[in-house]
């Protein structure tokens, strides 16, 4: 049985930890593969709500191993504040799995990630401040901690030193914040030896061979295909690659062993952070979507910027990741709108572009071309299938997967596990 992958088409926060719980009670392992603690996926069960950042949504069905693969960044602390509160509402965390190879996120990181966005002020990307891009950035560097390393505690303490030695010089001479010593960070990170160790593995070689085995394993992004670092709306992006790609780098798995590539997408757009955002709205019509799809940040508590759907952007997405199919998210909130205005195009410098351009500053200036779609009045969050929809929003489906360029496979009427409409089966 092969691998799937699901990913955020989006700038993020389209629904992907609600579409892998769906999915998890029918797999085997659920797959981390890139981001950290930047992440915040909701998951509804019934009529418990949880929030994960750093652990794959996997974690919530009972038959299932949930992995943090190698390109995963690991902030211990968050992690094991995580496994408690699951512990504490009865989830049976023991079965985790994690990446010797992946980088743990040091205090430094996440002090080096709050000073960068400080000084650069109104330049700011609006990171989520838990250190992901300065340990990804010591990870290219060659000066990053890996899990591995807590096992040996004068490699651990060399790594750190060389680590440390430019942050310092830094953090005093240009930020003028105190120097961090060598002992206090290696002592903590010693500190999470001993309990992170029942979950440390090869997960290359248990991913490779539950696949030879006809396991079925899912690979569940994190971020979303515009906050890529190579393909996404850079530097207003997160420091790894939630892209297709990315799963294989991510994990140790092949490309060829990837069968299905799954798009989440949501039925209008949000972004959180800085960045060029074509179809933002600034008036209450974002107000109302913002209201209405509860847009608020999961991890940082900001409110989301929101916009009306962008086909260009859904396009790039099926582009970039190769998408075999869409998951969309969030119809139920569209409910209630006379007209549904979706961006077909880009109007730039007074030229109708199909595709989302290259050059940076010309998709800064990008005005988007409005299609007018009939809205709905019906609420919609008791649809089970396709034909349940109102007429109007059948339409709006039928035309969102026109110009995205995927079946969309799966609609998404409400939070809820069950509030879902099944069109083609994932599995
Ligand atoms: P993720 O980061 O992609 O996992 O998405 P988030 O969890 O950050 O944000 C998506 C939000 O939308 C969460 O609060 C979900 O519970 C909620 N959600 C997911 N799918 C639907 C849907 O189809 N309808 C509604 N109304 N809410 C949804
Ligand atoms: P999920 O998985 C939305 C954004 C931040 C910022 C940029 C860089 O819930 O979809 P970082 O801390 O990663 O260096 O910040 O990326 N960002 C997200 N936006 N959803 C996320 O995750 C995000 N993770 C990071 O707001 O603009
Ligand atoms: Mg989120």
């Amino acid at each position: 049985m092969p691998a799937l992958v699901l990913l955020g088409a989006q700038w993020g926060d389209e629904g992907k930890g609600k579409a892998t719980d769906l999915l998890g009670g029918s797999v085997d392992y659920v797959v981390r593969y890139q981001g950290g603690n930047n992440a915040g996926h909701t998951v509804v069960v019934g009529d418990q709500k949880y929030a994960l950042h750093l652990l794959p949504s996997g974690i919530l069905s009972p038959g299932c191993t949930p992995v943090i693969g190698n390109g995963v960044v690991v902030d211990p602390s968050v992690l094991f504040s995580e496994l408690s509160g699951l512990n504490e509402r009865g989830v049976d965390t023991s079965k985790l799995l994690i990446s010797g190879n992946a980088h743990i996120i040091t205090p430094y990181n996440v002090t080096v990630d709050k000073v960068t966005e400080r000084f650069l002020g109104k330049r700011k990307i609006g990171t989520t401040g838990r250190g992901i891009g300065p340990t990804y950035a010591d990870k290219i560097n060659r000066v990053g901690i890996r899990v591995q390393d807590l096992y040996d505690e004068s490699i651990l303490t060399q790594k750190v030193e060389a680590a440390l030695d430019a942050k310092n010089q830094m953090l005093t001479k240009l930020y003028n914040r105190r120097a961090i010593a060598t002992g206090q960070v290696v002592e903590e990170l010693l500190g999470y030896a001993d309990k992170l160790a029942p979950y440390v593995t090869d997960t290359v070689l248990v991913l490779n061979q539950a696949l030879e085995q006809d396991k079925v394993v899912l690979f569940e992004g994190g971020q979303g295909t515009l906050l890529d670092i190579d393909h996404g709306t850079y530097p207003f992006v997160t420091s790894s690659n939630p892209t297709a790609g990315g799963a294989c780098t991510g994990s140790g798995v092949g490309p060829t062993k990837i069968s299905r590539v799954i798009g989440i997408l949501k039925a209008y757009t949000t972004r959180v952070g800085a960045g060029p955002f074509p179809t933002e709205l600034f008036d209450e019509d974002g107000e109302a979507l913002r209201r209405i799809g509860g847009e608020r940040g999961v991890t940082t508590g900001r409110d989301r910027r929101c916009g009306w759907f962008d086909a260009v952007i859904a396009r790039y997405a099926t582009r970039v990741n190769g998408l075999t199919d869409f998951f969309l998210t969030k119809l139920d909130v569209l409910t209630g709108w006379e007209q549904i205005p979706v961006c077909v195009a880009y109007e730039i410098d007074g030229k109708r572009v199909e595709e989302l351009p290259y050059s940076q500053s010309d998709f800064h200036h990008a005005k988007p071309v409005y299609e007018m779609l009939p809205g709905w009045s019906e609420d919609i969050t008791g649809a089970k299938s396709f034909s349940d929809l109102p007429k109007n929003a059948q339409a709006y489906v039928k035309a969102l997967e026109e110009m995205s360029g995927a079946p969309i496979s799966a609609i998404g009427v409400g939070p809820g596990r069950d509030e879902t409409i099944e069109i083609n089966s994932f599995l």
